[in-house]
């Protein structure tokens, strides 16, 4: 009950982010001075098929950058767990993850739902969109790869 509580109010408090962030775009426009925080990169991932899924069923505790949510939510923006060992970030995303752990030199010890009800191909997708994106650089992850993990 508390956990879909957390998260309804950061779906509003995302909602009402990106309401705001619509409202601002004619002001970007205006002052051409402002940084654009979208690298190339995440511009041409924008079209990426794991996006969708990304969208669908990481956003709401990652965030849409990949920042996630200081002390509840880890980032997936520069982090060993998202670029190193692809059969442990496979395996998180599958069967979920719970207790200690540390993410980029800060201590996390929450609750991340499984997702073996998505597809591999699906997997493959939003694991491959999260390592080239949020500035990270990382190989893709092919559907072969899932199923591997998956078997085991
Ligand atoms: C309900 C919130 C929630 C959702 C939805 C969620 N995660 Fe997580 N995720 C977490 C939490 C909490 C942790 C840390 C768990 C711990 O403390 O042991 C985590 C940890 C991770 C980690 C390892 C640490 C890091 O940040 O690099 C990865 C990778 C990850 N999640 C990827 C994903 C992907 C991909 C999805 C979507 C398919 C997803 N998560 C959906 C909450 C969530």
């Amino acid at each position: 009950m508390k956990f879909n509580v957390i998260l309804s109010t950061l779906l509003i408090i995302l909602l009402s982010a990106c309401g705001g962030q619509e409202k601002n775009e004619d002001e970007q426009q205006q002052s051409p001075n402002q940084t654009q925080t979208d690298s190339p990169k995440s511009a041409t991932m924008a079209n990426h098929p794991g996006k969708k899924v990304y969208d669908a069923v990481c956003l709401a505790c990652h965030m849409a950058d990949g920042s996630g949510v200081p002390g509840m939510f880890p980032p997936l923006a520069q982090t060993d767990w998202v670029l190193e060992d692809k059969e442990r970030l496979i395996h998180i995303t599958l069967e979920g993850l719970s207790g200690k752990i540390v993410v980029n030199g800060e201590e996390y010890n929450s609750i991340m739902p499984p997702n073996s009800h998505l597809s591999d191909k699906q997997i493959a997708d939003v694991l491959t969109y999260i390592r080239q994106s949020f500035g990270n650089d990382a190989s893709e992850i092919t559907i072969e790869e899932v199923q591997k993990v998956r078997n085991r």
